[in-house]
């Protein structure tokens, strides 16, 4: 049974599923009021500390990876104690969750869409490809999907079943697809379908490139940024990046104003 708790935005929901390998992690939980509100590239907080503790003190922040039936899903790698604790937790657990937050994807109006991932920052693209499909079945949908090495893109291989959704991948390594960077995939579809709009998550420097790339051939760039953050709703200021284009204090917040931004917004 889902507990609402304190706001609409925070709840314990049960945990419908969740399966863990050496070092992804997948949870389901039941959230139907988040489900009808969110949108892609919102995040949720997540409490990451053992139960009866408070260590970590602060949440943890996932992106939104699907929204289906009231199930909302989140994938993310274990690399420190908030995501050791989460891969400890059971099937019918109650997990602590306020969301959805941030200004997410804004799906643009176009014939064709570029889904730009690296590494983790591949796990808001099911929903947001779900999201662009919904508004525009006829449209061309394609994910380019980068990752060091292919064991990187196991804990999304389900993308390649999505009938609307077409996929390439590149690694570093060469063990999945090009041998190579994924902005390499953009250069080369680009040249071969041509322009669309391109949604885009993953480390700083791809996002740069990329985003360095659309203004050259003028294309429309959302980026999706990840810094450390500490209250996820604008209170801390921890979240803090200098834009391109600054307003008010000089600084945007990750948190509130993202974390999904025109590319322009942070990189001239
Ligand atoms: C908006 C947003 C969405 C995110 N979505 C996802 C997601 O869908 N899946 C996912 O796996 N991760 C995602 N992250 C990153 C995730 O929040 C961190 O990996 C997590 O907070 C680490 O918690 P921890 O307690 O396990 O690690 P900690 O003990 O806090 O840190 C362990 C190690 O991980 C590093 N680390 C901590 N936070 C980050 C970070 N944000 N990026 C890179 N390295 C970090 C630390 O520097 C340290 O070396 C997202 C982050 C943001 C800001
Ligand atoms: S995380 Fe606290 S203001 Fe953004």
């Amino acid at each position: 049974m889902t507990n609402y708790k304190k706001t609409k935005h925070q709840l314990k929901g049960e945990i419908k599923n969740i399966s863990c390998g050496d070092e992804y992690c997948r949870i389901t939980i039941e959230a139907p009021a988040m489900c009808q509100v969110a949108e892609p590239g919102q995040f949720v907080m997540v409490r990451a500390a053992e139960e009866k503790s408070n260590d970590p003190l602060f949440r943890r922040p996932f992106s939104i990876h699907q929204v289906a039936d009231g199930l909302l899903t989140i994938i993310f790698k274990i690399v420190g104690r908030g995501t050791r604790n989460l891969a400890k937790m059971k099937t019918a657990e109650l997990l602590d969750v306020i969301g959805p937050l941030g200004k997410g994807f804004h799906v643009a109006n176009m014939q064709r869409h570029y889904l730009v991932g690296g590494g983790m920052g591949i796990a808001p693209m099911h929903f947001l490809a779900e999201s662009i499909y919904k508004q525009h079945p006829e449209s061309e949908i394609i994910a380019l999907l980068g990752a060091r090495t292919a064991k990187e893109l196991d804990a999304f291989a389900h993308l390649n079943s999505l009938g609307y959704l077409q996929v390439a991948t590149s690694t570093d390594d060469g063990t999945s697809g090009h041998h190579g960077l994924v902005i390499d995939l953009l250069e080369q579809s680009v040249a071969a379908r041509g322009s669309g709009a391109v949604y885009c998550c993953g480390p700083g420097p791809m996002m740069k490139a990329i985003a360095l790339f659309c203004k050259d051939k003028k294309m429309p760039c959302q980026v999706s940024l990840e810094t450390v953050m500490a209250c996820g709703v604008g209170a801390c200021l921890g979240c803090a990046v200098s834009g391109a284009d600054v307003i008010g204090d000089g600084y945007l917040h990750v948190c509130k104003d993202g974390p999904v931004f025109e590319a322009a917004k942070i990189w001239v």
